[in-house]
């Protein structure tokens, strides 16, 4: 097979957008971000630019929620990546919770929200790379199958960098560690 070389790109797409959740001046404010990190199951990050208001407030509160929303939120997903909560009032756009933390406004209808603490913060050339300990979970039963989070009734939205377009997730194959098992081992 003739493999093209694309050069050295992160073709790593395409990701989930979390509306990233925190406080500016006393107001919530969100902004969508894809180049997130899920590290182990209490462990995530997001790469943020420098110049978003979201990094000044995640750098001065240590705080930040994610917001995951699903298909039919997109024009309001967005509209916040288009406005800057340096000079636009972006609290309006939801209605918001909070729990547990101080500074982690939530987003109602989001099917899922993560409160998280700033653990480490990571210099990247113009971006700071934020690692969050998620010290709760946010759902409602109408997202639940036996008690977990349900995928195909959550919908999230999903953005791939290559074509710069939104994206759903389609259909569950099957079970993970289970289609391996079916293989023969040869050494
Ligand atoms: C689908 C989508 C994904 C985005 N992903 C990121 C990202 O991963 N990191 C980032 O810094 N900005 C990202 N942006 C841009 C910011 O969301 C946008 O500049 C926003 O207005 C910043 O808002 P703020 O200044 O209130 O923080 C994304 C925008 C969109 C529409």
């Amino acid at each position: 097979m003739a493999k093209n070389k694309l050069g050295g790109r992160n073709l790593l797409f395409p990701m989930p957008v979390v509306l990233v959740g925190t406080m500016i001046d006393g107001r919530a404010n969100f902004a969508p971000v894809a180049y997130v990190g899920s590290h182990d199951r209490k462990t995530v990050s997001i790469g943020v630019h420098r110049g978003h208001a979201t990094a000044a407030s995640i750098l001065d509160d240590k705080e930040f929620s994610l917001n995951i929303p699903s298909v039919p939120m997109v024009r309001k997903v967005d509209f916040t990546g288009m406005k800057s909560g340096a000079n636009y009032d972006k609290s309006e756009l939801f209605e918001v919770f909070h729990g547990t933390l101080e500074n982690t406004p939530m987003i109602e209808k989001c099917p899922v929200n993560l409160e998280c603490k700033l653990t480490e913060t990571i210099e990247l050339n113009n971006r700071y790379v934020f690692m969050g300990e998620i010290v709760e979970a946010w759902t409602d039963d109408a997202f639940l199958t036996n008690g977990e989070v349900d995928l195909s009734r959550v919908d999230p939205l999903l953005f791939n960098i290559n074509d710069a377009a939104y994206w759903r997730v389609s259909d569950k194959l099957g079970e993970a560690w289970d289609p391996g098992t079916t293989l023969e081992w040869e050494k």
